[in-house]
């Protein structure tokens, strides 16, 4: 990963040495920093139309570059991780550079790669991660510091070197302390956010907490150990206190960073939704100030989009007790749309294996794309939503080709071969068409 990096950093100052070269008259280069992307493109519907004809490619100098459409609107950003990052001859690496201006880590800061031992810190990935993101001045998400998924075992276990498992600690009663689990969050979390408080401006500080029977926190039976072992510390009936010092402990280490809480199925879930503005508000209630709420939406097809904007709804309407709990940051609060992506089968359980997407439904997809950034950009109208991130490059780069099952899947902008699909040319247009209000 260095070494790629490196070559990163070789190619870029040779591409600066070829600015010099064109300024002293020498034949023309394109910098593939700053012009990935036609300058003479003017981005207009016309122009769409024209381009959409021909076979393009994700990172083609005559394709425009997404985040252009919704410049005025809001910011568009990509989640990937630090091996695509090849060199800047690579068709995903100047893909992501020409269309996203917010890069998500897709793995580098998640705890069990940040800190699978006790004592020990591995910050090669993400550094890399965040100095290719300076390259092009793109906005960093740190993604995530408490989640009860990629964390490692040992921050639960009164001994980290037991070698038993998690099923076994609870049993015989060897799980870690509630003080030992907050000694171990603050001090993670500390010293991950102090590292890049110069970097990285934004922060999912607590990924998925709540439960899918939408009854309010997960717990020992949805996988987690957190509310669990921390418990209710003020004895306010809600076993949500590890969230609180989590948020605390974050905003020690950087005071001015944008901190988020991030969750799955709120576009559908309105029950699970409701728990979530419950939860924010229980925290602005104690003076934790969360400064916006991710809906993750790995969405299906089929994704309701009134529900979703009901849902919407709800959470936007946190932004004005946020104003009033919190008046020297008022108008601070967001909504980020975190991991979108839009699986091919709608539900979980249907067969897919290696089907061939016809081109009605790549036509489809394309359909409902448009009618969820057109709703999405009513909310950005109102100052509430602020970034649309995809969760992944490309159709080849998706989670989704192994979760639920292993079956390829068809979730992104770019199709395997990176060949632009009529979703990007429909969100395109929705941005371009997009009517206040
Ligand atoms: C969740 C997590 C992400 C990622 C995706 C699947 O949504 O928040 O970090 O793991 O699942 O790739």
């Amino acid at each position: 990963m260095k070494t790629s990096f490196k070559r990163i950093l070789a190619i870029v100052l040779s591409a600066c040495m070829m600015l010099s070269l064109v300024s002293c008259g020498e034949e023309a280069e394109v910098d593939y920093l700053t012009d990935l992307t036609d300058q003479s493109l003017t981005y207009t519907l016309d122009e769409l139309y024209d381009i959409e004809t021909e076979t393009l490619y994700a990172a083609d100098y005559e394709l425009p570059a997404l985040y252009k459409y919704f410049e005025g609107l809001c910011n568009i950003g990509v989640a990937f991780t630090s091996d695509q990052i090849v060199d800047l001859e690579d068709d995903i690496t100047k893909s992501i550079l020409k269309h996203y201006r917010v890069y998500t880590l897709g793995n580098e800061l998640k705890p069990d790669h940040v800190n699978p031992s006790e004592g020990e810190y591995n910050f090669d990935d993400a550094d890399a991660f965040v100095e290719f993101g300076q390259l092009t001045d793109a906005t960093l998400r740190g993604h995530t510091l408490v989640w009860h998924s990629q964390v490692p075992d040992w921050w639960f276990k009164a001994d980290p070197s037991d070698e038993s498992s998690l099923e076994d600690c609870l049993a015989n009663g060897t799980l870690a302390t509630s003080d030992q689990l907050i000694e171990r969050m603050q001090e993670y979390i500390t010293t991950v956010v102090t590292r890049y408080a110069d970097t990285i401006d934004i922060w999912d500080v607590c990924n998925e907490v709540l439960n899918d029977s939408g009854t309010g926190v997960r717990g020992i039976n949805d996988s987690s150990y957190w509310s669990y072992i921390i418990g209710d510390l003020d004895g306010d009936g809600y076993s949500d206190d590890y969230i609180q010092i989590a948020f605390e402990a974050a905003r020690a280490a950087n005071e001015d960073a944008v901190l988020m809480i991030n969750d799955y199925n709120m576009e559908w879930s309105s029950a699970k939704c409701q728990q979530m503005y419950n939860l924010v508000l229980r925290m602005f209630e104690k003076g934790v100030r969360i400064d916006g709420v991710g809906f993750q939406s790995h969405i299906e097809l089929d994704c309701n989009v009134e529900t979703y904007r009901q849902n919407l709804e709800l959470i936007a309407s946190l932004s004005d007790l946020y104003d009033e709990y919190f008046p020297e940051y008022a108008g601070n609060f967001r909504i980020t749309i975190t991991e979108l992506d839009m699986d091919m089968f709608i539900g979980s359980n249907s067969d897919g294996g290696y089907y061939v997407w016809s081109d009605e439904e790549f036509e489809q997809q394309a359909e409902k794309y448009a009618e969820l950034i057109d709703m999405f950009l009513d909310f950005a109208d109102e100052g509430v939503i602020d970034t649309i991130i995809f969760w992944g490059t490309d159709d080849e780069n998706s989670w989704l080709n192994s979760t639920p099952k292993i079956r390829r899947n068809a979730s992104l902008l770019f199709d395997r071969d990176l060949s632009v699909k009529p979703c990007f040319y429909s969100i395109a247009e929705a941005a371009l068409t997009h009517v206040s209000g």
